[in-house]
């Protein structure tokens, strides 16, 4: 409980990333085998945003402990259009060497032959 979730009111800037499944249509290309496509892209934009932010020595934070009917009645987004991301900008003081969580003895990092397999799964070995 000690731990700080969220920055909403001191950061600089709160974006909230929506992903709009109607838009360009009933059928678009990527989208058509795997509907899920459409929120990984937003996803993708949202790191790419991160990874910009950073360059640039600006902090970002997302904040997932917020219900997602209550960002769409304040921010007035109509039903249809999904919030993905709330996200916090702004210039912090440090950027510290290992994430908070890993930090508090939450849950530690898990190695690479932890999540990466080869040619088949469990397969921790390369050929
Ligand atoms: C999907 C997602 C949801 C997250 N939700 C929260 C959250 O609710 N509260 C929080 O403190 N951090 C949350 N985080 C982690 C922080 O956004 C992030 O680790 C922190 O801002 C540090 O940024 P850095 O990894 O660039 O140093 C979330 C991260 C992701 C990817």
């Amino acid at each position: 409980m000690s731990l700080k979730l969220e920055g909403i009111m001191e950061s600089a800037l709160n974006i909230c990333v929506t992903y709009d499944h109607t838009r360009f249509g009933p059928f678009v290309l990527g989208r058509t085998s795997i509907p899920e496509t459409g929120v990984y892209s937003v996803c993708c934009a949202i790191q790419n945003l991160w990874l910009a932010a950073r360059a640039e020595g600006i902090g970002v934070g997302w904040v997932s402990i917020l219900s997602n009917q209550d960002l769409q009645r304040i921010l007035l987004i109509p039903e249809h259009i999904r919030p993905i991301a709330y996200l916090c900008l702004g210039y912090v003081y440090e950027f510290a060497d290992k994430p908070d969580l890993e930090q508090a003895g939450w849950l530690p990092r898990l190695g690479l032959d932890k999540v990466v397999y080869y040619e088949r799964w469990n397969d921790n070995k390369p050929a």
